[in-house]
């Protein structure tokens, strides 16, 4: 059998109930025995400012060791004003830094994400496959998981309780399972 493949999971949300969070947790619990999701908790990273990259504060080399250790990232995030939270775009600018460093170079990557709204992130989505393309990262296509109406998903704890998504998310973490194994022949 071969070996599972090392996943760390971001949430775009610090939000104790978040529903991205929540997302997370129940890809964890679909994952098959192929994967292994661990979550990175983006609370402690700080404010970016290229003045203290070198050396990187003690959260920032924490962050980029565990990208690097994992075989592939699974990143779920809200949208915010129709692009990508703060708290994400600064993890992602601080892993990629400083130049020539960069913790993202070649990682296979899937996207879901959770909005109470009618379009499930899609366009937060889009803007976040945008920089993958600037981070070299090896972005999965399909299928996306976009998670609308999520009040009616999750549970007041931010636990996703239904079961066609929760089915939705054990597809997409198979699909990157495949799509790692594929890139690492
Ligand atoms: C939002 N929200 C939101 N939702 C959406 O579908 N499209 C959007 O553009 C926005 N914009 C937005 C901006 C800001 C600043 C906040 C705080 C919220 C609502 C958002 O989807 C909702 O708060 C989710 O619950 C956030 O995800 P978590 O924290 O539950 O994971």
């Amino acid at each position: 059998m071969s070996k599972s493949i090392k996943i760390l999971g971001i949430a775009g949300s610090l939000r104790k109930a978040s529903y991205n969070r929540g997302a997370l947790r129940a890809a964890q619990d679909v994952a098959g025995p192929d994967a292994a999701i661990e979550i990175f908790d983006l609370d402690g990273i700080p404010v970016f400012n290229q003045d203290a990259e070198q050396p990187a504060p003690e959260p920032v080399s924490r962050f980029k060791t565990r990208i690097r250790e994992a075989d592939a990232i699974l990143i779920c995030t809200p949208e915010y004003n129709y692009s990508i939270p703060g708290v994400l775009k600064n993890a992602i600018d601080w892993a990629s830094r400083p130049y020539g460093d960069s913790a993202w170079d070649g990682k296979p990557v899937a996207i879901m994400g959770a909005s109470p709204g009618a379009l499930g992130t899609a366009r937060a989505q889009y803007h976040l496959r945008q920089c993958f393309i600037f981070l070299n990262m090896r972005a999965l296509s399909r299928p996306e998981v976009m998670i609308a109406d999520a009040s009616d998903k999750f549970d007041e704890q931010g636990s996703l309780v239904d079961q066609e998504t929760r089915d939705r998310i054990g597809k997409l973490v198979s699909a990157l399972v495949a799509w790692t194994r594929q890139l690492q022949k």
